[in-house]
């Protein structure tokens, strides 16, 4: 550390606004999946796209396995979704629907877009992995909803949606 703390890091750090999404997988017919906010987007050509797994994630290392993750963007009314894919060593999959997307990784039901990416590459990065995925398919499943934000460690909605 420098001159500050963990709790200064996190507090200044969460000063920046993102959306929320779940990275889903699927390993030998198992679904898998982690709520993350560490996502961006990186290229265009090739369309590539970064999130960030901590290296406690136990839901990563299945994803990394199958070689493909789905970053599932949710809206403003699945925070319950956001809060069940947040926790760890429970089956997530029991409150919400979704279906095989191309590369075999759950799209969710209810989401605002999806992005479904094969496993181009991984960088290490302290306790997390920068994972960059190429993008295979991706879509809209709803342009009206506006997103789930997440902001000074709480959740909002974007005023304007
Ligand atoms: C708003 C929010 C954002 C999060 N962002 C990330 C993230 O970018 N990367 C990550 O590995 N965990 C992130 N987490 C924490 C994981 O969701 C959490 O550790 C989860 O239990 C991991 O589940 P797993 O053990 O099944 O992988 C975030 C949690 C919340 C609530």
């Amino acid at each position: 550390m420098g001159h500050f703390d963990e709790q200064e890091f996190r507090t200044t750090i969460g000063h920046f606004a993102t959306g929320v999404v779940i990275a889903t997988g699927c390993l030998e017919g198992e679904p898998s999946g982690f709520t993350a906010q560490s996502f961006s987007s990186l290229s265009l050509d090739p369309p590539l796209v970064a999130l960030c797994p901590a290296k406690a994630s136990t839901s990563w290392p299945k994803l990394r396995e199958s070689g493909h993750f789905c970053i599932n963007i949710l809206g403003e009314d699945q925070q319950s979704v956001c809060d069940i894919f947040a926790q760890t060593g429970i089956d997530k999959f029991t409150e919400i629907g979704w279906q095989p997307g191309e590369t075999g990784s759950p799209v969710l039901a209810g989401v605002l877009a999806y992005i479904d990416c094969e496993l181009a590459l991984e960088h290490d990065a302290g306790d997390h992995i920068i994972a960059i995925g190429r993008v295979k398919d991706l879509a809209v499943l709803d342009a009206n909803r506006g997103p789930l934000m997440f902001f000074r460690g709480g959740y909002g909605r974007l005023g304007k949606f």
